[in-house]
């Protein structure tokens, strides 16, 4: 079995992708997480036994560190999830994002390279080093704009869209300079288990059901390609067994939605699985300051991997927003443990001075 080093596997798409890799026998896990804010240790407790998982808490910023664990384990590909990844909090403190989101990736790359530089034969041939990235990197549309390609120049418009974009370029300057087998991906928005209550599907989730208002930035009609996690796990994995090295690879949902939409579906599926006394979950949206720079639309072309990997997205919104939901119904103690501490001066900080501006 391949050995990948994962890091960021405590954060939420990482968790999904960490558990989808243990359960279908992907890969021996070595998760490399600094534990912040956004994660949570119970998060994976359920592998905490399990014999092709390790987790080490650690910074990808250091490099002795990470000298030490790719001598150790001698992964077959390293998978970047790590970041810190919340637009918002990008916008207030754009500091940690410059140092996790460029350095920690210009880091690991110096890590990968004197490692895969020491590799022979088959081994070497077959290292693969994921830098898993996001739509945001190429910046808004207009409602008429074609849907993002990997052509599309990057634009990106928020300190977090920049910071990512500055590393993807590392990653691209390390494939073109050194060699070095690297392989990009560029997502949309995901949603599914395990997302920090901080964005927008879980965030309006938690809200509703402690009957919270519902903030809506702007007028609400801001755009976002929805997709499932867990797709976005199988994307992932189809492009480190057949991506084709230096390529970049757009993973979409095929699913374009309005804010105000996606918030409307929420508070209908919980008028049905949690309904309240007095009132309609939907009577809690409310509009409140716009976010500065907001985007108004991403959309992306899946033309490239569906042709090239075979890969398309198979859950359908309705389903997946089921599925989203039960599990925060299910799972109090989890929220109950992330929601604690800094996560309401983060609610206070944020939304405080945000007036409402209508209530629907
Ligand atoms: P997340 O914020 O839920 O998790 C990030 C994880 O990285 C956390 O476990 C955190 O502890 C860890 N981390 C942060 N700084 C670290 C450091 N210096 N060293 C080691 N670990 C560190 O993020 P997510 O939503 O799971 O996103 C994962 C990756 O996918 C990010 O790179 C993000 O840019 C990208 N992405 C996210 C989405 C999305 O919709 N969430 C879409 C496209 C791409
Ligand atoms: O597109 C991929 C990106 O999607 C990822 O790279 C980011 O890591 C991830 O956070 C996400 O960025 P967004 O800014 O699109 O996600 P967020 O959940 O913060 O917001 C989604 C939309 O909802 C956006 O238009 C802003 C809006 N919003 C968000 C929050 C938190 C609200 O209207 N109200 C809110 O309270």
């Amino acid at each position: 079995m391949q050995t990948f080093l994962v890091t960021g596997g405590m954060g939420f798409i990482g968790s999904n992708f960490v558990l989808k890799a243990c359960k279908e026998q992907w890969a021996s896990i070595i998760n490399l997480d600094k534990l912040t804010y956004a994660s949570n240790y119970q998060t994976l407790a359920e592998l905490e036994q399990h014999p092709d998982y390790t987790f080490v808490r650690g910074d990808i910023c250091d490099l002795e560190l990470l000298k030490d664990l790719l001598e150790q384990y001698k992964p077959d590909a390293i998978v970047n999830f790590a970041a810190e990844s919340h637009v918002d909090r990008s916008i207030l403190n754009p500091h940690a994002f410059i140092e996790t989101n460029i350095l920690g990736a210009f880091r690991l790359l110096e890590a990968s390279r004197a490692y895969w530089e020491k590799l022979l034969g088959q081994k070497r041939d077959s290292f693969r080093f994921l830098q898993v990235s996001t739509d945001e990197v190429y910046g808004s549309l207009s409602p008429t704009d074609p849907a993002f390609r990997e052509n599309t120049p990057y634009a990106p418009n928020s300190p977090y869209a920049a910071s990512k974009a500055g590393a993807d370029h590392l990653v691209r300057a390390y494939y073109h300079t050194y060699g070095l087998p690297t392989l990009t991906t560029n997502c949309s928005n995901n949603y599914g288990p395990r997302q920090f209550p901080e964005k927008l599907i879980p965030l309006m989730i938690l809200n509703a059901l402690n009957s919270k208002p519902l903030p809506i930035y702007g007028d609400g009609q801001n755009i976002r390609d929805w997709l499932y996690v867990e797709d976005h796990c199988d994307a992932l994995y189809q492009v480190l067994q057949h991506g084709r090295i230096g390529e970049t690879y757009n993973i979409g949902g095929n699913n374009e939605q309005t804010n105000l939409a996606v918030v409307n579906q929420i508070c209908t599926v919980l008028d049905q699985l949690a309904p309240k006394a007095n009132f309609q979950h939907a009577e809690l949206i409310t509009f409140v300051k716009d976010r500065p720079g907001h985007d108004r639309r991403y959309a992306i072309d899946n033309s490239k991997i569906q042709r090239e990997l075979g890969w398309e997205p198979k859950e359908s919104f309705a389903s997946g927003l089921l599925k989203t939901i039960q599990w925060y119904l299910n799972h109090t103690d989890w929220v109950e443990q992330v929601q604690s501490g800094a996560y309401q001066a983060w609610i206070e900080q944020n939304y405080g001075d945000r007036n409402s501006s209508t209530a629907v």
